[in-house]
């Protein structure tokens, strides 16, 4: 009998931690299957693999990410927050609650390391779930192995090479190249009308500036206007090729108003298209301004992410000569305002 009672309590006893194991098990597996087939740890391949109280513990510790929406330029509570988030994922930023080039750079180098992420310097919310992700060591990340810290900027007359290609505000202009083998890792063809059927590099763009630009053509559609896409991304050799050729035309210093320098041409960053109306026989030229759908690009470009990054009237800031048709995607928190209030992309980050 005595036996019987052992055998059985034994049996119920197995059942229980059984049970208890299950329950325990469960939510680890799921945690994992989530970790382990997402594409980003396929780069960040070491998940933790610490005692989950300890994880709980941690988490406590964390900083508060902050609501997403800030970028380059803004500073103040949320970007404070950001900052001792980032430093806690193991970026070696000062906080200074300004949204300034180490923060950006932060930031670009963490979406690099994750490919679900746009590579754009704008802290998203895509970006937010994966920061929260990566201070819960449940993605692991290696601070500065995409993208170099940026360098304390020298003063000297020679163009500075940019340190951080990617962000969507970087500048691109007579003092700041892009580096000469810089080709954007994202480039798509947007589906929109060009003035040729064959697939040239030129008619690709980033992936955000793509999207954006599909749906500033379609609103422009609604609106009964035709606008083409003429002329997108441009690698450093095809800048060079084109502007020794207005160089050869007309001088350099001429070229050099209405045409940039390889290295200093915004088309290398796969942010920019030129575009144009069949009524101009698809010309890049001043009319298109007066046109209908270059007033309409003038007003609402900016809604879309795009801004007109030669203006008339602004042409001792730029170094170039006014053009309407050069659209430049800088995302819409920063179109916004530079369009609203009239201004370049050299005077909105406060270089001129
Ligand atoms: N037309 C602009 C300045 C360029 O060549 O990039
Ligand atoms: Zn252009």
């Amino acid at each position: 009998m005595l036996k019987k009672i052992l055998i059985i309590g034994v049996a119920l006893l197995a059942c229980f931690t059984l049970y208890v194991a299950l329950i325990d098990v469960e939510p680890n597996i799921e945690q994992q299957e989530d970790e382990i087939m997402s594409p980003e740890t396929e780069r960040n391949d070491e998940v933790d693999s610490e005692d989950p109280s300890e994880k709980a513990s941690e988490q406590v510790d964390n900083p508060t990410l902050p609501e997403v929406g800030i970028q380059k330029m803004d500073q103040g509570k949320s970007v404070q927050e950001l900052q001792e988030s980032l430093q806690k994922a193991g970026y070696e930023i000062n906080v200074t609650s300004k949204y300034d080039d180490e923060t950006t750079w932060a930031i670009t180098d963490f979406q690099l390391q994750n490919k679900k992420l746009d590579a754009t310097g704008v802290y998203d919310s895509q970006t937010k779930e994966k920061l929260q992700k990566a201070l819960d060591k449940k993605l692991t990340i290696d601070p500065g192995s995409r993208l170099s810290k940026p360098k304390q900027e020298q003063h000297t007359n020679k163009t500075k090479v940019i340190d951080n290609p990617y962000e969507i505000l970087s500048i691109v202009n007579k003092h700041h190249a892009l580096p000469d083998d810089y080709i954007p890792e994202d480039l798509v063809i947007p589906d929109v009308r060009f003035p040729f059927q064959e697939d040239l590099p030129q008619k690709q763009l980033r992936k955000v500036a793509a999207d954006a630009l599909e749906e500033l053509m379609e609103a422009s559609d609604e609106e009964g206007l035709t606008i083409f896409a003429q002329s997108g991304y441009r690698s450093y050799d095809r800048q060079d090729t084109i502007f020794t050729s207005n160089v050869d035309e007309h001088g350099e210093k001429e070229a050099n108003n209405f045409s940039a320098r390889p290295g200093e041409s915004e088309h290398q960053s796969g942010l920019t298209m030129d575009i144009t109306t069949p009524d101009l026989n698809y010309d890049l030229t001043v009319e298109f301004g007066e046109t209908d759908e270059g007033k309409w690009v003038q007003q609402h470009a900016s809604e879309f992410g795009f801004i007109i990054r030669y203006p008339e009237g602004k042409e001792e800031i730029t170094e170039y000569q006014y053009e309407p048709w050069h659209l430049r995607y800088v995302g819409k928190k920063a179109a916004k305002e530079i369009m609203d209030k009239g201004i370049t992309l050299e005077e909105y980050l406060g270089l001129k």
